[in-house]
């Protein structure tokens, strides 16, 4: 009897050690964060400070991993990676949400928002918030927004008015906006991964790009496209997602903890975005590699008159109430 007890302690021993061995092997959590853009971005630096935040308030509970530069996943495929838990954290454009959700696209529409304030008033009011659970029947949940910033178009040869577009090659993401955006002014839209961009543009195999300050000059687009438009005529920002698994399954606790980090990066981030907007440019035209072309107002009109109708063409995939919200933030 006194035998049997013994064996019986033994085991429990046994068992209560293995689950120690099991919670010390399993570490602490660990978050991928995968981007696409360099790290001296918006985006990149927004993703350090959080890993930063993270390890000096949550030491051995949890880390972050921020693969940049399409390290890890390219934008096409992070949210498939994210859904089978191989990803935790990404921020793509909100060009790149296509096959989730129809809502987002208002972000692509040309010359909606007349400057960052007017975003930033949007994507804070009732519709914008909306949109950030507009996936979760797709899996994912939108944790917040980031802003990089106004787009510019880059090309091979002066771009002034629409008609010099014409026939040109363009790259844009993967949205069908942007497609029409390019076509109503004559072009020829091609939807390829940001990893291509520079390649395509060297190789001449495309005339030119759309994107910001930051990310021309970050991704060196600046050295081969010897013309770039002031057009600031689209919107390039991001909505930082996770999986709703993941998400939900963390406890409690460290969720608030996580989501309050990145509240504070993205908010570090936005400052970023803001400064790079100007330094960036600047860095540009001080190369000397590209040209800056400033619009005037009639030029600039040309653009919005050829573009802009657009619009009528996804109004009512987007939602009449979400535009007239976004139309009434930048008034
Ligand atoms: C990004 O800023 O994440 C990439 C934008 C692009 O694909 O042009």
């Amino acid at each position: 009897m006194k035998r049997c007890r013994l064996l019986v302690l033994s085991l429990v021993i046994a068992v209560i050690s293995m689950g120690f061995a099991t919670i010390a092997a399993a570490g602490p959590i660990v978050i991928k964060f995968s981007h696409v853009v360099a790290e001296n971005t918006p985006k990149g630096q927004m993703a350090n400070k959080f890993k930063e935040l993270i390890e000096k308030r949550l030491p051995g509970k949890v880390e972050v991993e921020v693969f940049p530069n399409s390290q890890l996943f390219g934008d096409n495929k992070v949210l498939e990676a994210m859904l089978l838990g191989d990803v935790h954290l990404a921020a793509p454009s909100l060009s790149k949400f296509k096959k989730y959700t129809k809502v987002l696209q208002l972000f692509d529409l040309p010359f909606l928002f007349k400057d960052m304030a007017a975003v930033s008033t949007f994507q804070d009011g009732p519709y914008g918030q909306k949109m950030l659970m507009s996936l979760e029947s797709k899996g994912l949940i939108g944790l917040g927004y980031l802003h990089n910033g106004l787009k510019q178009l880059s090309a091979s040869s002066p771009l002034r008015v629409p008609a010099d577009a014409k026939k040109k090659k363009f790259r844009i993401m993967s949205s069908d906006v942007l497609a029409a955006q390019f076509e109503a002014v004559g072009a020829m839209p091609l939807k390829k991964p940001f990893s291509e961009v520079f390649t395509l543009l060297q190789t001449k195999a495309i005339d030119g790009q759309e994107n910001t300050w930051s990310n021309i000059y970050s991704k060196k687009f600046f050295e081969v496209q010897p013309y770039i438009t002031e057009s600031n005529h689209g919107l390039l920002d991001y909505m930082v997602v996770t999986s709703a698994e993941f998400w939900k399954g963390l406890p409690a606790e460290l969720r608030t903890e996580i989501k309050k980090a990145l509240d504070e990066a993205i908010v570090f981030g936005n400052m970023v975005a803001a400064q790079k907007s100007v330094d960036d440019r600047q860095k540009i035209i001080d190369s000397k590699r590209s040209k800056v072309l400033v619009l005037t107002d009639a030029e600039r009109l040309l653009w919005v008159e050829k573009m802009k109708p657009v619009w009528e063409k996804f109004e009512d995939q987007i939602g009449k109430d979400y535009l007239a919200a976004a139309i009434a933030a930048g008034k």
